[in-house]
């Protein structure tokens, strides 16, 4: 049987398949992020777009267009994502909270991180210490990138739940088993809490709302696999009298195996980077890493490389590469043949090591003050009536 185009799979739980974006936008219904768009992030960031939005490393979108009619008028938005902890962050994990941090600085906007130590207990049978632990490891990672203090928050779910909970009764009770059971792929099998765990990551878009008694538009950047928790998000927005979040959908990043989604889900770890690997890690990763390289150096000279297929390329891409002019050479020159292989290896290898050495002075200088940042009371509330009445 010729290989099925449509064996993809793409939930926030499973990703695996060659991944056709544009058939994937149109199962999840979203909308394209055109150049029109992206022109008028610019305009309002007053600067340069982000080299993840300029790359089309973001590719997709709901509702930023009306987002950014209320910037236009002077409306601020809240941002907001979140990490599943269960094991170290890699490189590629970094890019929504880059992003994010962006987004930040050139707009003003207060920041929700959502720590889902509950979620990966449930979806991979992490034990609770450990969720708990990689928890605040990888919030001290995501801080490193450089969050405003003064107008970041953190959910740490667990620790945070009677703040989330008198939103999340409200969410839950508008979200039946049929919908999560169609959205997710659910079955008789799947943990109770995992059911359940959708109205919690709803909660933070609303939370500001909800908080202040106003209506206070959201925007959410996220890896395309979490779109199915927002869509039953913006189903309840109407129902329970807040704005329906906007969201900005990544791609998935392809892994140094050169496989689809970095996702080392059961697979080796050396299809990443992580964050705490060691310089000789790095360099091995790195040199054993899938390329778009020809077989023979004489070939390539005289062909060139395919930068499109290639897991440095993806690397130098979506972050280690942010001057576009870099960017730029790099990839002329992969494909003219000028650049081989191994000498692109040896200098990614160098930008690597050098990153993880400054991120890992970042997060000791974050330390101090990261657990500051998560909300663990209840918030004192204007009076005025709840969600739902
Ligand atoms: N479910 C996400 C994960 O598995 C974590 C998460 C919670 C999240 N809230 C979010 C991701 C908002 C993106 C946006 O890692």
């Amino acid at each position: 049987m010729p290989p099925d185009p449509e064996r993809f799979v793409v939930t926030p739980y499973e990703v695996k398949g060659p991944i056709d974006y544009d058939r994937l936008r149109e199962q999840f219904g979203t909308e394209p992020l055109t150049e029109a768009l992206v022109a008028r992030i610019g305009r309002l960031a007053n600067g340069p777009v982000h080299p993840l939005i300029r790359r089309g490393i973001y590719f997709s979108h709901r509702d930023l267009g009306r987002l950014l009619d209320g910037v236009e008028k002077g409306t601020p938005f809240v941002l907001y994502s979140g990490r599943g902890p269960s094991g170290p962050l890699h490189t590629a994990h970094l890019m929504q909270f880059e992003l994010c941090r962006w987004l930040q600085e050139r707009f003003g906007s207060a920041m929700y991180i959502q720590i889902t130590d509950d979620e990966k207990l449930w979806a991979r049978g992490v034990s609770a210490s450990e969720t708990a632990r990689w928890g605040v490891e990888n919030l001290l990672d995501i801080l490193a990138l450089g969050f405003d203090r003064r107008t970041t928050h953190v959910f740490f779910d667990t620790r945070s739940i009677r703040a989330l909970y008198p939103l999340a009764v409200e969410v839950a009770k508008r979200v039946n088993f049929s919908t999560v059971k169609a959205v997710f792929g659910f079955t008789p099998s799947t943990n109770v809490g995992l059911i359940f765990y959708t109205a919690l990551q709803s909660v933070p878009c609303f939370f500001p709302s909800w908080e202040s008694g106003t209506t206070i538009p959201c925007l959410i950047p996220c890896g395309i696999d979490q779109d199915p928790h927002f869509r039953i998000t913006r189903d309840l927005a109407g129902p329970l009298g807040y704005p329906k979040p906007a969201i900005l959908h990544s791609r998935m990043t392809i892994g140094l195996s050169g496989n689809q989604s970095v996702s080392t889900t059961g697979a080796s770890t050396e299809n990443a980077i992580f964050l705490d690997d060691a310089p000789a890690a790095v360099e091995r990763k790195i040199s054993h890493a899938f390329t778009g390289g020809r077989a023979t150096v004489e070939e390539q000279r005289r062909l060139g490389a395919h930068p499109e297929v290639c897991s440095i390329w993806s690397m130098w891409r979506t972050g280690f590469a942010p001057d576009e002019a870099e960017f730029d050479a790099i990839t002329r020159d992969c494909r003219s043949g000028a650049l081989l292989c191994g000498e692109c290896k040896g200098r990614l290898t160098e930008r690597v090591t050098g990153f993880l050495a400054d991120h890992a002075r970042k997060r000791e200088a974050v330390r101090p003050w990261a657990e500051e940042l998560i909300v663990e009371e209840p918030p004192a509330r204007p009076a005025v009536p709840g969600p739902g009445g």
